[in-house]
């Protein structure tokens, strides 16, 4: 009797529910994908069968007792049970439980206490210290407004729901709790346990062996900038009184003064044809680098303090890539895959499984960080989504706790995540993760299906067969979602999927075939689109690439299996600057599936095997020389900014080159040379004066091969395990050591900077290039190599392909996935890439740098630097005008050094070179100068110390040069506003040229 009942509720109600997620008709459906769906089977009408309420009354109550777990704490970076990760600091930990649980921690939220912010059945590792978010906030920012406190009256049952469904939609605002615990501030914890230190950040022994270079004067020198000029500048002798003002040129020491043996020997004048770029014509941006080893005195060292325990492959291992969590630590971190991710249940949370689960968050579930009163909009300083909601787990009745999961064949846009059933067993399932897959895909190994979700289903329907051999089941779980569940069993047979209670769906024994799942937000066409694809699913990525003129192209594709594959198009997430630089022909297959990632905005369903994305554009002309869209090369400096550049020059020049950039850091060691470089270059091509820069240039020509003969403090070490080459600070037991560089951490802002400065020596004395190519080149193939086949390093470490940036984050387990901060030290990666491939004449290369810059032009302006009518982020995010620290599953406008907002925004500034004025658009500039730093503003330039203050005002040169140049040029400098990386002579040079001065 109940079952036509029950199946006329459930056509009404798929009717209805129709109405509700129907396409807006005004949604353009590509033409190509249109034409695919008129192929798509005719509609299983008749094979609706309702499986809800279940029909095996043995299984239906068992209801899961516990409740998801929302995780905000800030920052949860590592799992101190898990060597060599950053161990805990345990008295900060109770510091931070004190505190929550403290009554006069926060004015209205007293009744929150620890025990409900954790819950008793979470798992262990919830309540794990990283989690604790730290009082250590900055008193540069003001603690949680009263609207957020007035916000927060929520109870913290409604964050942690103890029934799980009717609170997946919580309250936006809900981060009650963390008004004031979990202020994104430097969080102690957050730093002990990030890839940065406190200690790195500022390396005591930096200032010990900083020269003082007796002739750059100083006072109130910053203790904020991150870079090693601090000391050396308040160790000057000199005050700032004595420098002399660029409008005094008598009292200058004039270019004569400087000691000139053996100039006319080294330093070219500037050419008459100073830039010249390669003539680009399909020129292929991925050639090899090289692919010899790298230079015999990198010593290989075979005991990487961060064991590979799982990842099964000889080959280079992607250290900075989306996957990580498969191999890194608990392995039950996510792999973001977007707008998916997945992770590794490992027993823990609401079902305790061990199948691999996926999650989709909704913009509803979002918690966000308190306001910050001070800018404009009063945006909230973070969001975050809450890790651990388990919308759909595959999984099987078979795995427990001896089961295991291996990771083969990684590579850069993809893995495979193998669950066996035990180490020895052959049952398995097998997911390949892939960047943008449209369904999650488990390929079953005489495994029983079970198929749970911690959101509990509401209803599962099965729907037919959308093609022969492929079983489809519609999905309604109780947070009002709705998702597609294909099987294609390798028998043909039905794979009689039964829902056995509110959480899992069983199959039958000793089941091989593949279970794919999909969320659909479309309503009936969103599933056709599914349907027409199902059965097929991506194994791995492909990327191509040319540039011809100022253009570039590049082209994501991938390798697919499955039923019918050769047959069945391939559906595919593409992210918003994807779909905004798609080529005619890939945009006509766009479909009005949209399903938001976790920090990038919408993610679109795409039909077809690869996707084609144009750069117009690209930067190809631009050189050393200061660069601007509307001026192009500026190399023809006006009389007066020559003769203030002659003026200023000297004293920088005189800077004890070899000792600022003979560091125990990577990092700083790189920046002094590029300063130094950079320096050089100004004085000589656009100052003119080559007696001045003589010397200068060789001593940082020495200074320079202390690195290429590994005879610095800490040699570089090719590191055999995960393959690459890292400083060999971190082997000594603390991975912190110069930002985490051992553990692959920012080596693309590391080396970039050596490479930057290798250019510009390469330009300027080519017999150089003999002894320095090979060690240069090897930091170009660490951070960025252009192949997948190079034996010595993996493809592309740092930047990612398919997000459109790099990742700094290496070898550290996160909850939230790999971060970077400075969107402007990435840049100054490709730029330096660039420069170099046109310095060695490596045409692949330039072309690389090139379309690396167009890419992140546009991924920046989507994402990072955030233009008042941005769409992709939150809006009430928006008014940050940087992301701070953008990871795969939040975004915190902090860093991770400090909470200043000259910090923050600064670090996307800097360093100032040429591609600056490319990556950050002028009307992005001028927003963010309005919103923070203008006179009226709450952090006006004028009153910012240190070198934050040289930075603010050579940024300002991007949309004011008259200004940034008045600052620079200005009587009394006070050279403490210019920090260690950067110097006064550049940014003059750079105004000047920007605004004809
Ligand atoms: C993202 O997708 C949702 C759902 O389709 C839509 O409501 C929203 O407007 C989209 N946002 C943007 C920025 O396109």
């Amino acid at each position: 009797m109940g079952s036509s009942w029950k199946a006329t509720v459930l056509l009404t109600w798929l009717l209805a529910a129709e109405s509700v997620h129907g396409l807006p008709q005004s949604q353009p459906i590509g033409s190509v994908a249109e034409s695919i769906l008129e192929q798509t089977a005719t509609e299983p009408s008749t094979a609706f069968k309702t499986q809800y309420p279940p029909s095996n009354s043995e299984a239906r109550v068992l209801i899961p007792e516990a409740s998801p777990i929302y995780r905000i704490a800030l920052d949860t970076e590592g799992h101190p049970a898990e060597p060599p990760f950053p161990s805990t600091n345990v008295i900060r930990v109770l510091d931070g439980i004190a505190d929550l649980l403290s009554p006069d921690n926060s004015s209205a939220n007293s009744s929150l206490s620890a025990t409900s912010v954790l819950p008793a059945t979470a798992p262990a590792t919830v309540a794990s210290p990283t989690d604790v978010p730290s009082q250590g906030a900055s008193t540069n920012l003001p603690g949680p407004s009263n609207d957020s406190i007035a916000n927060s009256s929520l109870s913290a049952t409604s964050v942690l729901p103890a029934t799980a469904p009717a609170t997946v939609a919580s309250p936006t605002d809900v981060p009650s709790q963390g008004a004031s615990t979990n202020l994104p501030g430097p969080s102690n914890d957050s730093i002990a346990n990030s890839s940065l230190s406190a200690t790195s950040v500022l390396p005591a022994t930096a200032p010990a062996t900083v020269a003082s270079p007796t002739n750059v004067p100083s006072q109130g020198a910053s203790t904020n900038l991150p870079g090693p000029s601090n000391d050396s500048i308040a160790n000057s002798s000199l005050s700032a009184t004595s420098v002399l003002p660029a409008t005094a040129p008598a009292t200058v020491a004039s270019p004569t003064d400087v000691p000139s043996q053996g100039a006319s020997t080294d330093l070219p004048g500037p050419p008459d044809d100073p830039d010249s770029p390669s003539d680009m014509d399909d020129q292929d941006v991925f050639e090899p680098v090289a692919t010899n080893a790298p230079p015999a005195n990198i010593k290989a060292r075979h005991d990487h303090p961060v064991k590979n325990l799982h990842a099964n492959t000889s080959k280079p291992i992607e250290t900075n890539k989306f996957y990580a969590g498969l191999f890194l630590g608990t392995q039950t971190n996510a792999s973001f895959t977007q707008p998916y991710s997945l992770s590794w249940s490992r027993g823990q949370g609401t079902l305790k499984s061990y199948g691999v689960g996926v999650s989709h968050l909704e913009a509803k579930v979002l918690a966000f960080g308190p306001k910050n009163d001070k800018l404009p909009g009063r945006p909230v300083e973070y969001y975050i989504n809450p890790v651990g909601l388990q919308h759909i787990v595959l999984s099987a009745t078979e795995l427990d706790k001896k089961s295991v999961l291996g990771v083969e064949k990684p590579r850069a846009f993809s893995a495979h995540a193998v669950l066996k059933r035990s180490a020895s067993s052959d049952q398995s399932i097998t997911f390949p993760v892939v960047q943008g897959m449209g369904y999650i895909t488990g390929i079953y190994n005489r495994l029983q299906p079970l198929i749970e979700s911690g959101v509990f289903f509401r209803k599962v329907v099965r729907a037919g067969s959308p093609k022969s051999g492929i079983f489809k089941y519609q999905v309604a779980l109780e947070d009002g979602t709705h998702w597609v569940l294909y099987v294609t069993p390798n028998d043909g047979n039905d794979p009689n999927l039964k829902l056995v209670s509110k959480s899992s769906i069983r199959g039958t024994h000793g089941f091989s075939g593949t279970i794919q799942i999909a969320k659909n937000p479309a309503g009936k066409s969103g599933e056709k689109f599914y349907d027409n694809s199902a059965g097929v699913y991506p194994v791995s990525g492909h990327i191509t690439g040319s540039v011809t003129g100022d253009a570039g192209s590049y082209s994501l594709a991938w390798t697919k299996a499955g039923k019918h594959a050769h047959r069945t198009p391939l559906i595919m997430f593409a992210l918003p600057h994807h779909v905004e630089s798609f080529d005619d022909g890939t945009a006509a297959r766009v479909t009005s599936i949209h399903l938001r990632s976790t920090t990038k905005g919408n993610a679109t369903a795409v039909i077809g095997d690869s996707w084609a994305m144009v750069e117009p554009d690209l930067p190809v002309d631009m050189g050393f020389a200061p660069w601007s869209a509307t001026s192009g090369n500026v190399h023809a400096l006006s009389p007066q900014a020559k003769k203030a550049i002659v003026e200023v020059a000297p004293y920088e020049l005189q800077q004890n080159i070899s000792e600022q950039s003979n560091l125990n850091s990577m990092y700083y060691s790189g920046k002094a040379l590029s300063k130094f470089a950079t320096l050089v270059w100004t004085v000589s091509q656009l100052g003119g004066d080559l007696h001045a820069a003589s010397d200068a240039f060789k001593e940082l020509k020495t200074s320079f091969a202390r690195f290429v003969n590994n005879q610095q403090e800490y040699p570089l070490a090719y590191d055999s395990v995960w393959k690459g080459v890292v400083s060999t600070a971190g082997y000594k037991g603390d991975l912190n050591q110069d930002f985490g560089n051992t553990a692959y951490n920012d080596h693309h802002f590391h080396y970039g900077y050596f490479i930057q400065a290798a250019a510009i020596i390469g330009s300027l004395d080519s017999s150089w290039l003999d002894q320095n190519k090979d060690w240069v080149n090897m930091l170009v193939r660490d951070a960025g190599n252009s192949v997948e086949n190079d034996p010595h390093f993996p493809f592309s470490r740092a930047f990612d392909w398919f997000n459109g940036h790099s990742w700094a984050k290496g070898l550290f387990e996160s909850y939230d996935g790999k971060d970077e901060e400075s969107t402007s030290e990435d840049t100054m990666f490709a730029y330096a890439v660039k420069m170099w491939g046109r310095t060695i004449g490596d045409a692949s290369m330039e072309a690389r740098g090139n379309l690396m810059l167009g890419i992140m032009r546009r991924s920046l302006d989507n994402y990072f630097l955030m233009r008042n009518n941005n769409i992709n982020q939150p809006s009430k995010f928006i008014g940050n005008k940087v992301t701070g620290i953008l990871f795969e599953n939040k975004v915190d406008h902090t860093t991770y050094f400090g909470n200043s907002l000259e910090f923050i925004q600064g670090i996307h500034m800097l360093p100032l070179l040429p591609n600056s004025a490319y990556t950050r658009t002028p009307q992005f500039v001028a927003e963010e100068w309005e919103a923070m730093f203008a006179p009226n503003a709450s952090t006006p330039a004028d009153k910012v110390k240190g070198g934050w203050k040289g930075v603010l005002f050579a940024n300002l040169a991007l949309v004011n040069p008259k200004a940034s140049w008045s600052f620079f040029a200005q009587h009394h400098f006070d050279y403490s506003w210019i920090d260690g990386g950067a110097t006064r002579t550049w940014y003059l040079a750079y105004a000047a040229a920007l605004g004809g001065l």
